[in-house]
């Protein structure tokens, strides 16, 4: 279990030409997965939703979104997958639920209200208070979030324990993992007090996940817990109590820079040699590692695939980071998202084919189809085969320790146990110790 593959459903294939992805469309396409050789396939949300957030604001977490299918889709998705050595892990958001949930009108006390504003804590996409008055209840509720994702109050023991019930809900289907949608901010301060360090990052989060890793130990193989924790590199470590994977967001967050990276693999292996690390470039709410860290450059953007895969730990792809593709190009008047700047380019559908028929009108462009996956398949010098070739050398050292280890300039080289990596991070050739390094090149030795 080391490679995770984030499969934004709505983007990844769709089945009955609706232009939107779904699960009969993901199961179809489980043989790409099986043959690149990832074992752990991570869903976006699943759960019916309104799509104010595109699935992040759920209105139902025991059932399956209609437009994706119905819940014996995802059955045979997870059976599926797990014939072809996959396990399939849900994206879990219990901060908050949509304002169309039936706990928002039947379960007010589920949330968290305050007959004024009480305090100074704001909303992350309006940039505003994150209290929005409700005329139904004359108060205000909270939000981090959209007005329309209202915060759930985790002092109240009602709302732990209809999250037990839908954890079991779906490990009982057989639901291997879970990704926890911002792991680090279910509890609010009680006092409701000033600042955003009372917002979220309060360290009775971490209860929770205790009782969760009870739960998750109770299942044969025990369940996984990774967690969205945004929180800076020194306050991460805490949170390897009682998660397995809590997600180094540092990494992604920083230029393709050698300085940059380094210190941050080295503090991480300094203070959790004994912990599972998890690396990733991508995701759904950043632009792709293709543009950002590499501006396009195929090899650079291979370079980025070598770190993320040379790594110690669990490493995550996101989908279309196989075949090193580009963010979209999502014109103003086709922009969905409700966050600012907008996340769509990161979220526009794979390409299968050059032709891209696979794609009848979908629910976001499908702009640049020269990297696709048929093509790439095809093609035994393609990034597509170069990802697939490294994530089947990495499982001769991927519990190996690190350890960096002198380097020309412009060069990363670390051991991971008896094996050497190399990673030229420049643009221009480089020796290293006999070895040329083209620009952008990484060797394993
Ligand atoms: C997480 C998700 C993001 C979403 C937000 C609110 O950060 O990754 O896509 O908008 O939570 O649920």
């Amino acid at each position: 279990m080391t490679v995770i593959y984030q499969a934004y459903v709505r983007s990844f294939a769709d089945s009955d030409g609706d232009g939107v992805g779904d699960l009969p469309g993901l199961r179809s396409r489980l043989d790409h997965l099986q043959w690149l050789g990832v074992n752990v396939l991570w869903l976006s949300p699943t759960f019916p939703t309104p799509n104010v957030d595109w699935g992040y604001d759920v209105s139902h977490y025991h059932a399956v979104n209609p437009e994706y299918g119905e819940l014996a889709d995802l059955d045979g998705v997870i059976a599926d997958a797990r014939e072809r050595g996959i396990d399939v892990w849900l994206d879990l958001v219990p901060n908050h639920t949509s304002d169309k949930h039936d706990w928002f009108t039947d379960r007010p006390e589920y949330y968290v209200w305050s007959p004024e504003i009480p305090n100074d804590w704001e909303s992350v996409f309006t940039e505003g208070p994150a209290w929005h008055f409700d005329s139904r209840r004359g108060a205000y509720y909270m939000h981090q979030f959209a007005p329309q994702q209202p915060d759930l109050d985790w002092w109240n023991p009602d709302v732990r324990h209809e999250f037990e019930r839908i954890l079991r809900f779906w490990f009982d289907r057989g639901v291997a993992g879970l990704r926890i949608d911002v792991a680090h901010a279910l509890v609010k301060d009680r006092e409701l007090r000033d600042g955003v360090e009372h917002m979220r990052e309060r360290p009775e989060v971490h209860d929770v996940y205790a009782r969760w890793q009870e739960i998750a130990k109770e299942y044969e193989p025990k369940r996984m817990m990774m967690g969205e924790t945004v929180v800076a590199l020194e306050k991460l470590f805490a949170y390897w109590q009682h998660l397995d994977l809590p997600q180094n967001h540092e990494i992604c967050k920083s230029n393709f820079e050698l300085d940059e990276l380094r210190p941050i693999v080295e503090e991480v292996e300094r203070r959790v040699p004994d912990k599972t690390p998890v690396w990733f470039g991508s995701n759904h709410d950043h632009s792709r590692l293709a543009t950002r860290w590499a501006q396009g450059d195929e090899r650079k953007a291979r370079a980025a695939l070598f770190m993320l895969l040379t790594l110690r730990g669990y490493v995550i792809l996101y989908q279309g980071d196989e075949i090193a593709l580009t963010d979209g190009d999502v014109p103003e008047d086709c922009v969905l998202d409700i966050a600012t700047p907008g996340r769509d380019p990161s979220r526009t559908p794979l390409p299968w084919t050059a032709a891209g028929e696979e794609w009848v009108d979908p629910w976001l462009p499908l702009t640049d189809t020269a990297r696709n996956v048929e093509e790439q398949r095809a093609d035994p010098e393609s990034t597509l085969h170069y990802v697939r070739d490294l994530i089947a050398r990495r499982k001769a050292f991927v519990n190996e320790p690190y350890r960096t280890l002198p380097s020309a300039t412009g060069v990363w080289a670390y051991a991971r146990g008896a094996t050497t990596c190399v990673l030229n991070m420049t643009g221009v050739v480089v020796d290293h110790e006999g070895h040329t390094l083209q620009p952008w090149q990484g060797l394993i030795l």
